[in-house]
């Protein structure tokens, strides 16, 4: 079970089918697939729009919480760990039955301890901050499945972030978005509000077919009893996907401290030479000519008055219109009022979050030729 953020299903299935995986199956912020182990290690390390990978170990029904704990407690725990593994347990319920999701973690937690007790007089601890293995038990109504968390913390910590200026994209978002858009690295790609840099980066390494895992430090299956190394390392060493291309990735921004934050993310994802960033307002900005795709995610205007973010959003528009011929332009903003004054048409409009915050991501084709006839003014 990869998990994903809402929006993405599509996407991420494409990702998983191009691995080879089997029998993919799109849910709600889920997509559900089945292959090997090689097969759970390398949607961990290459697949950009998964947040984590989940191993469903049981399946059962229960119809109360002794029978839950007593089922749970029969399972061969020591086929998953042994006595030295910290573990954690967490939950997710959708019952009439189990409502309370905290106490359900902390049965199957009991069961866990009682089934190693009872075989051993001895218990594995729970470290719920930083643990060897990480299970999860999903609910819905009187079905259990539990689950083993093979990815560990979420897939969208890369490790090439060092810094970041406030409000940067979370990278499965901006991988997620690259995608979406259709950007295949062969023609200039854009982002002049780049903030920390976070989807620059992210399309130098979809343009490169770099694994988005090189980075990680750890995942959570090489704890597990049944680690195979050396499956690891060939999925690690694969570089079938990488592909010889000099794409052109330009970014800018207004902010002094931002451009140096993108600046060290870059160099610490080894890829400050496939990207170039200058600390420039995008109204003094022009890109080069041609086709090109610019995906960017502008302020929304939390900190700014009604009619400064009206007049903003209305410049930024007049700026794609004049200078961006041949562009697609993807924009991302939280702001779906500020984003009227564009004074332009947009197609493919899909509902995403940042976080917390409901955005809307679009689409402007500004065509070239005439100005007067092509503009999609409204
Ligand atoms: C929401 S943040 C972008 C975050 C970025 N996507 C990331 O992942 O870090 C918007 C950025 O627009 C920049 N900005 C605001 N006005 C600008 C302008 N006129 N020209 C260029 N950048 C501008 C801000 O400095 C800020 O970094």
């Amino acid at each position: 079970m990869a998990k994903t953020l809402h929006g993405l299903e599509g996407v991420l299935a494409n990702e998983l089918k191009a691995i080879g995986a089997e029998n993919v199956e799109e849910q709600r912020r889920m997509v559900n697939f089945t292959g090997t182990t090689e097969m759970l290690y390398r949607a961990n390390f290459q697949v950009r729009t998964a947040t984590r990978i989940l191993l469903p170990i049981h399946t059962f029904k229960a119809k109360d919480e002794e029978e839950l704990y007593s089922i749970a407690k029969k399972f061969d725990w020591t086929s998953i760990m042994d006595l030295s593994h910290k573990f954690a347990v967490d939950a997710t319920v959708n019952s009439s039955i189990f409502t309370h999701s905290h106490f359900m973690a902390l049965k199957l937690k009991d069961a866990i301890v009682d089934h190693f007790r009872d075989r051993f007089g001895k218990r594995p601890f729970v470290d719920p901050k930083n643990p060897h293995i990480q299970i999860h038990i999903h609910i819905a109504e009187q079905d259990c499945t539990i689950l083993l968390d093979s990815s560990g913390e979420s897939l969208h910590k890369r490790g090439y972030r060092l810094h970041q200026d406030v409000a940067p994209l979370n990278e499965v978002l901006a991988a997620g978005l690259i995608m979406l858009s259709g950007w295949d690295g062969t023609t200039p790609f854009i982002d002049p509000l780049c903030g920390s840099g976070t989807l620059l980066i992210e399309a130098a390494l979809i343009a490169k077919g770099m694994a988005p895992g090189i980075f990680r430090k750890q995942f959570a299956f090489e704890n597990w009893l049944d680690f195979e190394k050396e499956t690891f390392e060939k999925v690690f060493n694969d570089e079938s996907y990488e592909r010889d291309i000099d794409p052109i990735i330009i970014g800018g921004d207004i902010s002094r401290r931002a451009v140096d934050f993108a600046q060290s993310n870059l160099k610490e994802a080894g890829i400050q030479k496939l990207i170039s960033i200058e600390k420039q307002s995008i109204f003094d900005f022009f890109p080069p000519e041609g086709q090109g795709t610019v995906i960017t995610n502008p302020p929304y205007g939390e900190r700014l008055k009604k009619d400064q973010i009206t007049t903003f959003y209305k410049q930024l528009g007049d700026t794609f219109k004049q200078r961006y011929q041949g562009y697609s332009v993807w924009v991302l903003s939280g702001n779906g009022e500020a984003l009227k004054n564009f004074g332009l048409h947009a197609s493919n409009p899909t509902t995403l979050f940042n976080g917390p915050i409901e955005c809307k991501y679009q689409c402007y084709n500004i065509y070239s030729g005439s100005k007067k006839a092509k503009y999609q003014n409204k």
